[in-house]
């Protein structure tokens, strides 16, 4: 048994997997051979799901069925609903709230066992916890789930009570696609672990949210907004506020991936989007600013070493631009991942082996207890 010790588990094999693959010299993401931009720009997230939880592209008939079953998920129980609005009402950040109700929905779906029965029940259900609790901060009572829209439409649809444009569907479609999976990430990698104990999908997923609530993983998207408006608010040019934040040693959200060394192909689909929408609203700041500072940072020879803009880079921006709040962008990064995880968690069962590293003990050997009443 080796004792090499990696940290971060940087470049360790623990499964076999078809789902994704993940070229981070070349700058590829494939699911199941599917080159990431054919399925962006051809397949709806439904199409993507069964992929990844069927095996397959579907035929018009199992896309329809498969879209069917989907939707009559989509319905949360009252309770769960009512914990949703307190967790808003109490400012609670939207992650939280998100892994609250993941966690109490299985109190009222009664589990199955089934992974992928499970899965589609929370899947379905995300966007619409994700939408009445945006509703509830609104002061609004939460839309019900139309079955006849498709998953992205619905969730605008809940989100806002008004049924999306075209546009903003098929973009928003694509986000969902593009973040669906990802190879064994922190947030996939923790919903296996927790899968391979045998324990319910609702706790694989429940934690998966907790994993991508961090800065490092999911929460960057958020993160590259925030630092797009202190750009702003500085009144400093992009570039320059760049090379400040360089100079005081930090890190530049949505750039560097553990994976890729060059530009995330994710990032390049959806700053071309970023363009379409920047073209339609005549609004171009947002993409001046990253652009800017991808620039300045590839000048400054960050991207040369490897350092370059990850899906995050560009994601905010375009959520931004269809009027998203900020603190939604990592729950919709769940929102799709859910996807991910299930399909790892189902690939996984098929030859489960409970997962279980080890830590090297760098403890003393032998230490002499003393009882409470004599320390
Ligand atoms: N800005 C500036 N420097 C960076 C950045 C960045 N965003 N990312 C990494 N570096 C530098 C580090 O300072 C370090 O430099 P050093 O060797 O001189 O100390 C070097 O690159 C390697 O960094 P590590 O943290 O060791 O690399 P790791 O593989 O652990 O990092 C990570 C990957 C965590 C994503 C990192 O690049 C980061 O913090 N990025 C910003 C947050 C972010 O965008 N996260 C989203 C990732 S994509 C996703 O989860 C969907």
């Amino acid at each position: 048994m080796s004792n090499e010790l990696k940290r971060g588990l940087e470049g360790v094999l623990v499964a076999e997997s078809d789902l994704s693959h993940v070229d981070g010299e070349v700058g590829k993401l494939v699911y199941r051979g599917y080159d990431i931009e054919e399925l962006a720009r051809g397949a709806s997230y439904e199409e993507v799901l069964h992929l990844l939880w069927h095996g397959s592209l579907p035929t018009r008939a199992e896309l329809e069925a498969f879209s069917d079953d989907l939707a009559a998920e989509r319905a949360v129980d009252d309770e769960v609903l009512s914990t949703v609005r307190t967790l808003a009402d109490a400012s609670e950040r939207p992650m939280a709230a998100l892994r609250t109700a993941v966690s109490m929905l299985s109190a009222y779906d009664g589990e199955s066992g089934d992974v992928l029965a499970e899965g589609a029940a929370i899947t379905a259900k995300v966007p619409t916890i994700l939408a009445a609790f945006e509703r509830a901060r609104q002061g609004e009572p939460p839309v019900a789930p139309d079955p006849d829209l498709s998953h992205a439409g619905n969730f605008l649809y809940m989100l806002t009570g008004t049924e999306p444009d075209d546009v903003s569907e098929e973009t928003f479609d694509m986000a969902l696609t593009l973040h669906a999976d990802h190879g064994l990430n922190a947030s996939t990698f923790t919903a296996l672990v927790i899968g391979s104990t045998m324990a319910d999908v609702y706790s694989g997923v429940t934690g998966g949210i907790g994993a991508l609530s961090g800065s490092l993983h999911g929460g960057a998207n958020q993160d590259v907004m925030e630092m797009l408006r202190e750009v702003d608010d500085s009144g400093k040019d992009p570039a320059e506020w760049a090379a400040d934040a360089r100079e005081e040693g930090r890190r530049i959200p949505g750039f560097g991936h553990r994976v890729y060394k060059v530009k995330d192909p994710r990032a390049n689909i959806l700053e071309e989007k970023l363009r379409d929408l920047a073209d339609a609203s005549g609004d171009r700041k947002w993409l001046e600013y990253t652009t800017a500072i991808e620039s300045y940072l590839t000048e400054e020879g960050l991207v040369e070493k490897g350092i370059a803009p990850n899906v995050d880079f560009y994601s905010g921006s375009v959520y931004d631009a269809m009027g998203i709040p900020m603190d939604l962008y990592t729950p919709i990064f769940a929102m799709s991942r859910v996807g991910g995880w299930v399909a790892h968690v189902h690939e996984y069962r098929e030859d489960n082996r409970l997962i279980r590293p080890r830590a090297r003990y760098t403890g003393p050997e032998t230490a002499e207890f003393v009882p409470l009443e004599d320390r």
